[in-house]
């Protein structure tokens, strides 16, 4: 039987115990080297309430995506060297997709890591919505609990899903509207409008009968964005698209373009007259949502666009809510992560939760030996129904 999310009060006493801490230390990595450790940080609030009080904690994780098999590149080295930096005196287990039972969720593999384990706490948001070994399996057993940082992820994405102040705008960007499709599907019906940049806008635009010279599209997605844009017009919301670009023209040369692009044109960032209708979106706004950056902002030459969007995130008084990845990689680019309300760690879990309200994760939780019996899940705004 389903009970309630446990959080860390549940765990009782937790001194003397070892916990087993499932963090998401999926950080970028160069050349063996950590830039960025915002992950590794966001870990901290959880491991420092559990080491004050006495508890001897184990951090796992995942780094990449080794298949099952140990390889050096994917190695946690630099991962456990800094975490040493931070959190002195707390272990780390080597990656735990070097092992294809992690993934395989294989209860092998669940038995071996929680040898010698007495507690767990999954505070993996970003892996959340992987059902594998490390996220569903110790709960079966252990007394469990949700991480301080899983915990707020999901307070902030589920209110915004569930009682967002209005306007509410979602910005999506990125290279793939088949890859967000649920998520937007569902944000249609929370949000009062849609803003949509990045190589995602070329389908849109194809999909309304606009040429878009070479830049990246998916054809076999234009019906969806079809519907889509009727969807949102019968409905009232509106989905705001670029009029203007830019990128390279057909010699590979610099070149800003109105709406139409000519042939053989790639589109790489939305033009300056999109990003400032953009940004006066986001500034009209109560509540944001962003994920997804509006061009290839890694090129200086294409990262008007996605700046324009995070200074306007900076600026807005709305609640601003950044999905992780790499929108979250450009704000830290621009220096301005501290002035949004919430960076998410996650960012295929955060688009997740945000589309289905619920995450393999959390269920397993709810499962666990000491879910206490109540009606109204604390971590979810409105006290979802139990299973
Ligand atoms: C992420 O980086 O989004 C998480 O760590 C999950 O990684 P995965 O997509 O390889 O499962």
């Amino acid at each position: 039987m389903a009970g309630r999310i446990p959080t860390l009060a549940d765990l009782g006493d937790v001194s003397g115990k070892r916990v087993l801490v499932r963090t998401d230390f999926n950080v970028p990595m160069e050349n063996g080297e950590i830039t960025d450790d915002f992950r590794i940080r966001a870990a901290l609030p959880t491991i420092n309430w559990l080491t004050e009080r006495g508890a001897q904690v184990v951090t796992a994780s995942h780094l990449g995506r080794p298949k099952g098999q140990p390889n050096p590149k994917y190695s946690m080295d630099a991962v456990r060297a800094r975490l040493a930096e931070l959190a002195p005196g707390v272990e780390l287990l080597e990656n735990l997709r070097f092992d294809a039972g992690e993934e395989g969720n294989d209860p092998a593999f669940v038995a071996k890591l929680i040898e010698g384990i007495d507690m767990y706490v999954d505070d993996a948001f970003g892996a959340c919505h992987r059902a594998h070994a490390s996220i569903v399996g110790p709960p079966q057993t252990l007394p469990s609990a949700v991480g301080l940082l899983l915990q707020k992820e999901v307070e902030v994405l589920l209110g915004l899903r569930e009682h967002p102040k209005h306007p509410f705008v979602a910005v999506l960007g990125g290279s793939k509207i088949s890859d967000k499709l649920g998520v937007v599907e569902a944000l249609l019906n929370t949000v009062d409008a849609l803003v949509i940049g990045g190589a995602m806008c070329f389908t849109f635009l194809a999909a309304q009968g606009y040429p878009i010279g070479a830049s990246l599209w998916e054809p076999d997605q234009v019906d969806t964005c079809k519907r889509l844009l009727e969807q949102s017009k019968a409905s009232g919301k509106t989905i705001y698209l670029p009029e203007d670009l830019t990128g390279v023209d057909a010699n590979g040369e610099y070149a800003t373009f109105g709406i139409r692009l000519p042939e053989g044109a790639k589109g790489f960032d939305i033009g300056p007259g999109t990003a400032a209708a953009f940004s006066d979106v986001i500034m009209d706004a109560r509540t944001v949502f962003w994920n997804g950056p509006m061009g290839m902002f890694e090129d200086p030459r294409f990262e008007a666009g996605t700046r324009t969007v995070a200074q306007a995130m900076a600026d807005t008084k709305a609640f601003t809510v950044v999905g992780g990845g790499d929108s979250a990689a450009a704000l830290a680019q621009f220096g301005l992560d501290d002035d949004v309300d919430h960076v998410s760690t996650g960012g295929g879990a955060s688009l997740e939760l945000l589309e289905l309200g619920d995450l393999p994760g959390l269920e397993a939780l709810r499962h666990a030996p000491n879910a206490p019996i109540s009606p109204n899940d604390p971590i979810s705004p409105n006290g979802r129904e139990l299973s």
